[in-house]
């Protein structure tokens, strides 16, 4: 007995599993609660106050969004910056932007993009990522898809393209009519704007280089 190694010792094994055991859950506890903190939303408060939140509130429609380099971070990152025209209005309330918010997500569910897209990470990659979709420089004042759909304004051309994809084909795979409604679109396109402004730490990597993903430029 008294030359017996430590390691066939059975409490051996027992406390240290007890430990493990515990540690890790204390560890998830602490994960979980600080990763709920990190992506609860923010609100108009928020957004007016200038506090940055990972996942801002709903009338982040109301603001431009841009996506900037963070040398310290060393990732792009989004920035809110002024107030911006959204389909005409800057000054959605927390009711309405939340309504147009919930319209898209109900729209992205029923016509399951995700078969062919990836949002913040689900999804497919049979046709280009979502995710920061709404900063795609192909939907700004420059961008071939505003031509393209003869609308003046990226909300618009996103809205137009959303209900007759078959008709803007740029890509060597093209989306399918997909019969979304002129409502429907509004709620995507809100959905994509609010999605653009969530801090993802950077994901999806290569955005930069998807950057214009619908004309390959
Ligand atoms: C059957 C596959 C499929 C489904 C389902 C689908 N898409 Fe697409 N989507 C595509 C393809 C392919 C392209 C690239 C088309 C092109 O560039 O001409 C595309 C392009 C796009 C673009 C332009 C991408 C960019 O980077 O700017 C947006 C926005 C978009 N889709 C939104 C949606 C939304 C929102 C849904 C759900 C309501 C959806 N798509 C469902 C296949 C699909």
């Amino acid at each position: 007995m008294a030359n017996k190694s430590v390691w066939s010792d059975n409490r051996f094994w027992q406390r240290s599993a007890t430990w493990v055991t515990g540690f890790a859950s204390i560890l998830l506890i602490w994960l979980t609660l600080d990763t709920s903190a990190q992506i609860s939303m923010g609100n108009d408060e928020d957004l007016k106050n200038g506090v940055q939140k990972r996942v801002p509130g709903p009338t982040v429609i109301n603001y431009k969004i841009t996506y900037e380099m963070d040398a310290k971070r060393g990732h792009e990152v989004p920035v809110i910056g002024e107030k911006e025209k959204f389909f005409g209005r800057d000054d959605y309330s927390e009711e309405e932007a939340g309504a147009l918010l919930h319209l898209g997500k109900l729209g992205e569910q029923a016509k399951n993009c995700m078969d062919c897209h990836t949002i913040l990470g689900n999804g497919a990659y049979y046709a280009p990522d979502l995710t920061k979709a709404w900063i795609d420089p192909a939907w700004g004042p420059e961008g071939a898809m505003q031509a393209l759909t003869g609308k003046n304004t990226k909300e618009e051309a996103m809205a137009e393209f959303l209900q007759h994809p078959d008709q803007y084909p740029t890509h060597a795979r093209m989306m399918p009519d997909l019969g979304i409604t002129a409502k429907e679109a509004k709620g995507l396109v809100a959905f994509l704007k609010h999605m653009s402004s969530i801090d993802t730490n950077g994901f999806p990597r290569n955005f930069g280089k998807m950057q214009g993903a619908v004309n390959g430029k």
